[in-house]
């Protein structure tokens, strides 16, 4: 099987006045990866940071973590370039904010970042499936973009299995409401990128609970394969 289980925090709703020592203490604690969130204040109704502050970010925590940016922005086109110069490794855009996902694809791609496409909840997966082909990693979302701490929306689900079936070998990322309670849902569809914010960095215990989500989902994903 081609996917492996990463765990990606969301900082989110960490400090944020401590961002660059914030993504430290996640990796040291165990992230497989960073998932940053860019808000611009259009696309979802909040505004966090854009690419000068992952520029820092990069100078300070050095070249080895992914960094994954989910670009909750209504204009996804303008940012590439610059959130490649600042150190991006993959470039997670919306299918919802973008007329020519085709065009967009082959624009990351060439600036040398991996493509993840994401969808909101009231996108339909056969939206999504026509570029599954082209693009290193879906992202369902499980909640409305904008806001950490939100509730898992289990009814999400049938988009990852439905992914899974058609899909075997692609990263397939959820994100909002995931922690310990809804990680076994989410590993049984067959999500193997899992982004947790609150669950983790507001956790006592981050690398416990970075450990538990990832068992559960390389547990799912054996099973998956002795199924096969
Ligand atoms: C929501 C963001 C998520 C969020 C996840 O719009 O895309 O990445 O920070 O946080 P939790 O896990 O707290 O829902
Ligand atoms: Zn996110």
């Amino acid at each position: 099987m081609a996917y492996t289980a990463k765990i990606g925090p969301s900082i989110l709703s960490s400090d944020l006045s401590q961002l660059g020592r914030e993504c430290e203490r996640m990796m040291e604690c165990g992230a497989d990866y960073l998932h940053l969130d860019v808000m611009d204040g259009h696309f979802v109704p909040n505004i966090t940071f854009g690419h000068p502050m992952v520029e820092c970010l990069r100078r300070c925590i050095g070249p080895d973590p992914f960094f994954d940016m989910h670009m909750m922005v209504s204009r996804p086109e303008q940012w590439v370039k610059p959130m490649s110069a600042a150190g991006a490794n993959q470039y997670t855009f919306h299918l919802e904010a973008t007329t020519n996902p085709g065009n967009l694809i082959k624009e990351i791609r060439e600036s040398g970042m991996k493509v993840g496409l994401a969808i909101k909840p009231g996108t339909t997966v056969e939206e999504l499936a026509p570029w599954a082909g082209q693009i290193d990693m879906a992202l369902v979302m499980t909640v409305e973009p904008g806001f950490g701490g939100q509730k898992f929306m289990e009814d999400m689900m049938p988009k990852v299995s439905w992914l899974r079936s058609q899909f075997p070998s692609l990263d397939i990322e959820v994100d909002g409401g995931v922690g310990p309670d809804s990680i076994h849902r989410c590993a049984e569809a067959g999500a193997n990128m899992i982004v947790s914010g609150s669950a983790v960095v507001s956790s006592d215990d981050p690398r416990s609970v970075i450990a538990l989500l990832k068992n559960v989902v390389i547990e799912a994903i054996q099973k998956r394969s002795l199924d096969r």
